[in-house]
């Protein structure tokens, strides 16, 4: 071992003993001829100090080290001198008093300061991430990652559940992304997907016999980037037989609960148990259903008091089938015309055509594009549904449902962000169920599932599928934190017959069908257990938790927004022997 301790245990307890440490040198400095380093390695800082009078060599090496370089140092723990301690530090009471200093890699400038918290452009961080990686923030970042992933096994483990590792190299899996696709050498033309969840791996374990069943799984889904987003991502993925919902969200809530507990005790839970809402509910209040609950502005209905106003906008908007829904952004009265137009032209991009508002500045006239057309009794109930007071800014969407929903539940955040409602040391998880089994594709023309092919239906709902089936709820419940969908689940089908009549509903073909799913479909004629499952998001979680803005900053190796590894420059090229294996021509698109 190149070390008798890490740079962070040291305390007045080992004063007087001799110790060998290694790590990087963190920041060096010289004070009256005297060379101090804070040298640092994963577990901390410690302050090494070389005097030419008693060490001349442990003196001249440290006088050539610069930061970042590997060194071991030899020396004696000794008290630092009264009035020279640091309270800041762990180790701030000692130092070590250097007879020896062997220099183990020498490094090159850094691209950017590791004992600095300061802006860097992502693209370097990505392209030196290891470097990236020894920040303070960072360390800690993938320290709470493995915090929360070891509570989580440990958590599981103790209820009875089993990791099992489900295939990487399989069939498509699909969770409404495209498929990472895999061509096979030895069967030509033909391909592996990368599995977008281990969803029906999962549901063949229960088939097995597993009953309880875990996996800290890596999922594959090639889609569009966001924040929140990344092509390889990893859930806590389970699964359990003879359960009902119920039972799958206890389990989850009482983990999660546990584990926010134990992993980040500084921060509080907004409500315990956790609010539950339906579907309904939900887009009724927030306008989107991974709603922010840690504060208000909450979207009121107010078709019934703008009906007949004669203001145009609202009535074209109402008789072809919208609604006029508002919010109230408590105490932007003063927003001048300026701010208005950019809140509208923010609409804009959820489609929105315009954005009508009611200011009511205090002490002055309310100011308004549509009020002269109302009533005063209309105007007065709208203050009172919409709980404005002076110094309140009222702003109302009329467009199709969807659009309103968007549009204000993305005003609804933009203003919490602006008036900092949100207080960053809570945690508002919620549930949300009774979710619509299918919705209307437009685009294609058919049922769409809202979750995933396997979820089940509610009982009482399942002769809905034949008359009216975007009236049918399904058995799924989404976990959502502070404006996140965190994970989702549900209760599936494991009836044939059943699973066949919804590939049917979503417009699969029975060959397709039985091509795609066959394995699935014959499993569940050899005596399936009903059971139910959901998959956290672990990157999400993890990304709200160490309150970080996206999921890059709690992955060791993220991909970029356009979806490259820039440190390992990926994707690229290969030989043209490996395509030529793979039975693959590539046709580069034109432009
Ligand atoms: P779903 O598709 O809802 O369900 O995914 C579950 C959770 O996984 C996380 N997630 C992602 N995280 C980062 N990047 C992505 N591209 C990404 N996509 C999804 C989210 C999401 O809530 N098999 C089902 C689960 C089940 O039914 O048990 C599934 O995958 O946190
Ligand atoms: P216009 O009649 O298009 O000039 O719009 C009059 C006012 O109503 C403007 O302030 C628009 O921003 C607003 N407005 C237009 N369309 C809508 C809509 N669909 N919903 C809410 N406000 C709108």
């Amino acid at each position: 071992m190149y070390k008798t301790h890490t740079c962070g245990e040291l305390r007045r307890a080992h004063i007087g003993q001799q110790v060998e440490l290694a790590g990087w040198v963190h920041r060096r400095r010289d004070h009256g001829g005297i060379t101090f380093v804070d040298l640092r390695d994963r577990f901390g800082l410690v302050q090494v100090v070389a005097d030419p009078a008693t060490s001349p060599q442990a003196h001249q090496k440290l006088e050539d080290v610069r930061n970042e370089w590997v060194i071991q140092v030899t020396g004696t723990v000794r008290s630092r001198p009264p009035g020279s301690e640091n309270p800041h530090l762990a180790t701030g009471e000692i130092e070590v008093e250097t007879s020896e200093v062997r220099i183990l890699n020498p490094a090159k400038t850094t691209p950017f300061s590791i004992n600095k918290d300061e802006e860097v452009d992502e693209n370097t961080r990505l392209r030196y991430r290891y470097l990236d990686l020894r920040r303070e923030q960072m360390s800690r970042n993938i320290l709470l990652r493995h915090r929360v992933v070891k509570f989580i096994r440990d958590f599981l483990n103790d209820h009875g559940f089993i990791e099992v590792e489900t295939p990487i190299l399989f069939k498509t899996t699909p969770e409404g992304a495209r498929d990472y696709l895999v061509p096979s050498r030895l069967h030509p033309g033909e391909f592996y997907a990368l599995p977008q969840s281990p969803q029906q791996l999962k549901q063949l374990l229960m088939v097995a016999g597993v009953e309880r069943y875990f996996q800290i799984a890596r999922c594959f889904r090639d889609e569009d980037q966001r924040g929140d987003r990344q092509p390889e991502f990893t859930q806590l993925d389970l699964e359990m037989s003879f359960v009902e919902r119920e039972d799958v969200m206890a389990l989850a809530e009482e983990l999660f609960t546990k584990m926010v507990a134990e992993v980040t005790p500084h921060k509080r839970l907004f409500a315990s148990p956790w609010p539950r809402f339906t579907y309904r509910e939900v887009m009724e209040r927030f306008g989107k259903d991974n709603p922010d609950l840690r504060y208000g502005l909450e979207l009121k209905d107010v078709r019934d008091l703008v009906e007949n106003s004669g203001f145009k906008v609202f009535e074209a908007a109402l008789a072809q089938g919208g609604d006029v829904r508002a919010l109230n952004a408590k105490g932007c009265a003063d927003y001048t015309r300026k701010q208005i137009d950019e809140l509208t032209e923010y609409a804009r991009n959820f489609g929105a055509k315009g954005l009508a508002y009611i200011a009511l500045p205090k002490d002055q006239e309310m100011r308004s594009t549509f009020a002269k057309f109302l009533t005063p009794e209309s105007l007065e109930a709208l203050m009172t549904r919409l709980e404005a007071e002076p110094g309140d800014l009222l702003l109302f969407v009329a467009d199709r449902p969807a659009v309103v929903f968007e549009t204000l539940a993305r005003l609804r955040v933009l203003l919490a962000e602006r008036l900092q409602l949100a207080d960053p040391d809570v945690l508002a998880f919620c549930w949300v169920t009774d979710f619509p089994f299918v919705s209307w594709s437009e685009e294609e023309q058919r049922w769409d599932p809202s979750h995933h092919l396997f979820t089940s239906p509610m009982p009482e709902d399942i002769p809905l599928l034949d008359v009216d089936p975007g009236k049918a709820r399904g058995q799924q419940y989404d976990m959502v934190l502070n404006n996140y969908e965190v994970g989702g689940g549900s209760i599936r089908i494991h009836d044939r017959q059943l699973q066949e009549k919804v590939f049917a509903l979503i417009g699969l073909e029975p060959d397709v069908a039985r091509e795609r799913f066959g394995h699935l479909l014959e499993a569940f004629e050899y005596g399936t257990p009903p059971h139910g499952g959901i998959a956290p998001g672990i990157d999400r979680i993890c990304m709200i938790l160490a309150g970080e803005p996206n999921i890059r900053e709690v992955i060791a190796f993220p991909k970029n927004q356009a979806a490259r590894d820039v440190m390992g420059d990926a994707p690229s090229p290969v030989e043209p022997k490996q395509l030529e294996d793979l039975h693959i021509r590539v046709v580069p698109p034109k432009n």
